[in-house]
């Protein structure tokens, strides 16, 4: 696949990924309209929609075809939903006190801290409100089977055995002095940043109705995309753009925060970047699907400036 080819498929599926979202965002009316306008802000304000993209990209690689898109796309809403929300919790003044965010101002900046929170409440609750829907489109009930896992996956990957559990770590470690352990610091990208993109990779793979060894070797392989997507946000955080990223540069130094940055240097955390991102790589080609664009995002991560 060319690099010309790569970018415009990339730009078609976020914007297939927007279109699915505003099938599903609630309408701003009622009593609750300050907070579903504070939801749909936040959503709306964009992002690479990168985890639905691995969703879909991993479904048709296991075998996923484009009839059963209607029980698949509830799942890819809900994904973006509760990555959108994790991050206006994120920039809340307690957690990391950002104004900034997709080329916008943060949820709480515009909305206030209340509504701030409330906004990210609203949307991890309709987001598996909006997967639950997914119940409802099964063509049949072994989909119904799959689509009940891919529930528990997307949950447990979200929560505290998940994104949660990191983002828990990732504040307790922001007041430590003693240098962060490799355990400790892998634990934090693992769960805050990498659950999620396992979430992607392996709901997918578990819609499209792979087997077990297919799914465990997604799950490798979103743990690699995803180590090497934070450490490259760290390295972001210190050389990135702001106008380019969307968010301000220099966030992680203003909380006093150990990342793989100022773990490694920019230097190893840089070659750590492209080592994990081969070896994602490396995973996938063990699948007999088609992934060619896939294998060109995972690559394309390793340079990417927002
Ligand atoms: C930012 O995620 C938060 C991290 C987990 C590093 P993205 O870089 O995917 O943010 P958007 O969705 O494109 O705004
Ligand atoms: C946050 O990591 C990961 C989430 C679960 C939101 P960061 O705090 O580094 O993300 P950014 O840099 O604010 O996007
Ligand atoms: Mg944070
Ligand atoms: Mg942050
Ligand atoms: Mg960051």
């Amino acid at each position: 696949m060319g690099n010309s080819e790569f970018r415009v498929t990339l730009e078609n599926r976020a914007k297939e990924i927007n279109g699915i979202l505003e099938k599903y965002l609630p309408v701003e009316e009622g009593r609750q309209k300050t907070v579903i306008e504070a939801m749909n802000y936040s959503v709306r304000a964009g992002g690479k929609r990168l985890r639905p993209i691995l969703m879909w990209e991993a479904f048709l690689m296991c075998g996923g075809r484009e009839e059963e898109r209607e029980s698949v796309e509830p799942f890819l809403a809900a994904i973006e939903m509760i990555h959108t929300y994790s991050l206006v919790h994120d920039d809340l003044p307690a957690m990391d006190n950002d104004e900034y965010r997709r080329g916008r101002k943060t949820t709480w900046s515009v909305y206030g801290e209340a509504m701030g929170i409330l906004a990210g409440d609203g949307l991890l609750n309709y987001a598996f409100e909006t997967a639950a829907k997914s119940f409802l489109r099964c063509p049949s009930q072994e989909h119904m089977g799959r689509a009940a896992a891919a529930f528990v996956t997307l949950s447990r990957k979200a929560g505290i055995y998940g994104m949660i559990g990191g983002q828990t770590a990732d504040i307790e470690a922001e007041g430590q002095s003693a240098p962060l352990s490799e355990e400790q610091l892998l634990f934090i990208h693992e769960h805050k940043t990498a659950a999620l993109i396992q979430a992607a990779m392996t709901v997918g793979a578990i819609l499209a109705g792979a087997g077990q060894e297919q799914i465990d070797a997604l799950e490798k392989c979103g743990y690699n995309v995803g180590i090497a997507f934070q450490i490259q946000d760290d390295i972001l955080d210190v050389t990135g753009d702001s106008a380019e990223l969307g968010k301000p540069v220099g966030s992680d130094a203003q909380n006093g925060k150990q990342t793989y940055v100022t773990w490694k240097g920019l230097e190893q955390a840089r070659e750590d970047v492209t080592a994990l991102s081969d070896e994602a790589v490396r995973i996938l080609d063990g699948f007999t699907g088609e992934h060619s664009f896939l294998k060109e995002l995972i690559l394309s991560l390793i340079h990417r400036t927002k």
